[in-house]
């Protein structure tokens, strides 16, 4: 097979990838901007390199006509959740979305592979649009913990390193380690109320001061310099008390002496025009 055919069946895969960590990424631009807890932490995508295809294809007896079938994760996205609790929201998210269509769903983390392996995967189908009309792939979605993918990207490179077979001594390592990051999970888990309260709280204040400061330098172009300079130094103030609630309150007075602006803006721009 020569390279631009490979080209010709990977690009359809690559676009996969590239909108579908997009949305996923977007969904977690949703959740922040509005000051929310975001059950997806980090989104990362890949095409399976030519490489690891030809080994899988060679493992599991693949034909290159039912590649494309049989191979699931040609399209692979990952998911990264700061919590256990989070994984079942992701998955909830995936089924009610109506561009994808699963096929197949795998719950590693109730029944743990024997290696240790961890993780919930979602196969899925997704139509991507490329210049021969419409295309129907599979993708894989593996949605996990930060501690999940810490074990399983360790366990990938022991794998790779001993051509699968790692011996005993490390297996037992590996095997220990598991069961240490079900723990890590588990503690995480117990203080995740905490976490998520900080979390809101910090992502609130960032919102906040993006909010102030933006209104400042739209005030900037209005108002009088003095005025504005003024805000600007009680801002500083405000926000070097680092009291979330006074924070809260110039936000609202700053909003108020915006909008007195922007009314005082429309006039004049209205007047200018006629
Ligand atoms: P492959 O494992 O990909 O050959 O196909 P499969 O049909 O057995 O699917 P499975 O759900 O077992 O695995 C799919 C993917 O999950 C793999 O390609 C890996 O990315 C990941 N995975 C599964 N098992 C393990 C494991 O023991 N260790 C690590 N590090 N990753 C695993
Ligand atoms: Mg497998």
């Amino acid at each position: 097979m020569e390279i631009h055919i490979w080209r010709d069946l990977l690009d359809p895969y690559d676009l996969a990838v590239q909108e579908l960590t997009a949305k996923f990424e977007h969904l977690r631009y949703e959740y922040k901007s509005r000051g929310l807890y975001c059950p997806i932490e980090q989104v990362t995508g890949r095409v399976k390199t030519i490489s690891s295809i030809l080994d899988k294809m060679q493992k599991k007896q693949l034909d290159i006509t039912d590649l494309e079938e049989r191979m699931e994760d040609i399209a692979g996205v990952r998911i990264i959740c700061q919590f256990v609790e989070d994984i079942p929201k992701v998955v909830h998210m995936i089924r009610e979305r109506r561009d994808m269509e699963i096929v197949l769903e795998k719950d590693y983390i109730e029944h743990m592979k024997e290696s240790g392996y961890r993780s919930y995967h979602i196969i899925i189908r997704y139509e991507v649009q490329t210049m021969n009309g419409p295309k129907s792939i599979q993708a894989e979605i593996q949605i996990r913990t930060m501690g999940m993918n810490l074990w399983s990207t360790i366990e990938h490179s022991l794998q790779y390193k001993y051509k699968h077979n790692i011996p005993d001594h490390i297996r037992e390592k590996l095997l220990k380690s598991a069961d240490a990051i079900v723990l890590l999970d588990r503690e995480m888990s117990a203080v995740r109320d905490e976490i998520m309260d900080a979390q809101n709280s910090m992502q609130h204040q960032a919102n906040l001061i993006s909010e102030i400061l933006n209104n400042i330098q739209n005030l900037y172009r209005l108002a009088n310099q003095r005025e504005i300079s003024k805000i600007q130094e009680e801002f500083y103030e405000v926000y070097r008390e680092n009291d979330l609630e006074k924070l809260e309150r110039f936000h609202r007075q700053l909003d108020i002496i915006a909008e007195g602006y922007r009314a005082q803006g429309i006039e004049f721009n209205s007047g200018e025009v006629t």
